[in-house]
């Protein structure tokens, strides 16, 4: 097709142009994701690669989507890797679906920015409606109220920032100069991103205790409550506990309900990190790892992990939301609407003003699986990483280091005759390398009280019992060709 963005011409591309290369585009990721097994989870490249093969400068002149695309294979493709594969097991995955592609589609479509209401009525009242269903589903008590960020990171701020205001000190209006040192509580296998939130919020590293934990990494609760009291007898304002239901390194379970009990006797904030397990809250027969949900002050889950919604969507729920518009409402004369007293406008409920149309993919995938489709798909998962945990425990050179509340098997290689910890930390290190060089499959570590631990993540909408199969042969293969060398 001729190209029609010339220097002659203004405006969009033209309608004819938009659905011949809509339609190539859609084929061609509906052609990737059905190819997506035969592809190397991990690109095989070296940093500057890819960088390697893009022009220095910017095009002076239009290019044709014909020249374009077929750089998707050549540059791209290669240097991509692919959270949508089958046999992507690391971190926590975030697996996306045709409806929630779909629903990207349209929300880029409109493109609006649904600062408050009057900017976009559709993409506020469809939030505020999806964020209820999702409360309902998930048994969250009627009086919480859903905001979508990008990343838990950043609903963990905001959630963070709600306990700095809850504590009444007026930071608002005075910053933190002069005031007693505040205390946030977490245990060691709190994410990273809670440090983050308390860098950025003034809290800084010294204002996080840690709280010690059990062998299951779980919050010793005594110890919470022992450590809030030496701190105000210190002079310090303890203000925020952060439990978590699904730690990043083990998927380790904290005990809200107890949790909570101290919170509410402290007067202090809870607030529940369950960015990946959230979701399972769903099923009722995991329900038990959810007690005291009703007892947290704000809570947060990401769709974008286990819930195919793509990239990005977390969800901060919060049971005073006057709060959090307390913290970050400001508003400027030219957003200032007739109707500002009865409708929601999410622009007060942050830090960000602009906000994208991310309702509508939830809202796809939530039709399009219905709540008993989602509920099978995690049920599934469920089973095949107990299964995987199962396959870990009967066989002797390998054993499991963390219990499987989840999907996530927490494991490691160890031989008979070894039991030196260090040549154990090594074995492993060099085992994950062997399998991720193998290209087929992708899993990473961590460390669980020094030692050097293989997380297995099950929770890939692509991922059926063959893929996990694969990973566990390609897993013992890789250690006995390690043994023999
Ligand atoms: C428990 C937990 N909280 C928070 C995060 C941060 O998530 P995000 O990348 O959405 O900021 C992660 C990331 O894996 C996580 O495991």
């Amino acid at each position: 097709m001729k190209n029609m963005g010339t220097k002659n011409q203004l405006g969009d591309m033209p309608k004819e142009e938009f659905i011949k290369y809509g339609y190539e585009l859609i084929d061609w990721a509906a052609n990737y994701l059905e190819r997506i097994d035969s592809l190397p989870v991990l690109p095989d490249i070296n940093p500057g690669d890819i960088k390697a093969k893009l022009p220095q400068r910017a095009p002076q002149s239009s290019q044709s989507m014909d020249d374009i695309i077929p750089d998707i294979e050549k540059i791209i493709t290669p240097g991509v890797t692919h959270w949508q594969h089958p046999n992507f097991m690391a971190y926590f995955s975030s697996s996306g679906c045709g409806p929630g592609i779909l629903g990207e589609l349209v929300a880029a479509a409109f493109n609006t920015n649904g600062m408050v209401w009057k900017s976009n009525p559709a993409s506020t009242e469809l939030e505020e409606t999806v964020l209820n269903w999702f409360r309902d589903i998930i048994g969250l008590p009627k009086e919480f109220f859903g905001v979508v960020y990008d990343s838990a990171s950043i609903s963990t701020l905001h959630g963070i920032a709600a306990a700095r205001e809850n504590a009444g000190l007026n930071v608002r209006t005075k910053g933190l100069c002069g005031l007693p040192k505040l205390r946030l509580y977490c245990t060691e296998h709190a994410h990273s991103s809670i440090d983050k939130a308390c860098l950025t919020l003034g809290i800084g590293m010294e204002g996080i205790k840690r709280i010690a934990s059990d062998k299951n990494f779980s919050m010793i609760p005594s110890e919470l409550e022992k450590a809030i009291k030496e701190d105000r007898a210190k002079g310090y304002t303890p203000f925020c506990a952060v439990a978590t239901i699904g730690t990043t390194s083990s998927t380790a379970v904290d005990p809200v309900n107890e949790i909570a009990d101290i919170c509410e006797k402290e007067n202090i904030w809870l607030h529940l990190d369950s960015a990946y397990a959230g979701v399972t809250a769903m099923l009722p027969e995991m329900k038990k790892y959810f007690k005291g949900l009703e007892g947290v002050d704000s809570f947060v889950v990401n769709p974008h992990k286990w819930l195919f919604v793509p990239l990005d969507f977390s969800i901060l729920y919060i049971r005073k939301p006057q709060i959090l518009k307390q913290a970050f409402s400001l508003v400027p004369e030219y957003l200032k609407t007739s109707v500002d007293d009865v409708a929601i406008n999410y622009m007060d409920y942050g830090v960000q003003l602009g906000r994208r149309f991310r309702a509508i993919k939830f809202w796809f995938v939530l039709r399009y699986f219905g709540i008993e489709g989602l509920q099978a798909r995690l049920r599934e998962h469920i089973r095949l990483g107990q299964l995987f945990a199962k396959w870990i425990d009967e066989h002797p050179m390998f054993e499991r280091l963390a219990p499987v509340p989840f999907s996530t098997v927490c494991f490691r290689a160890k031989p008979s005759g070894w039991n030196d910890e260090k040549k154990l930390n090594e074995l492993n290190e060099r085992l994950l390398n062997e399998v991720n060089a193998t290209g087929k499959v992708f899993i990473v570590h961590t460390k669980l009280n020094g030692v050097f631990t293989i997380r297995m993540v099950i929770a890939g909408l692509r991922t059926d019992e063959k893929h996990v199969e694969l990973a566990w042969q390609i897993i013992k293969d890789s250690l006995n060709k390690i043994l023999v060398d």
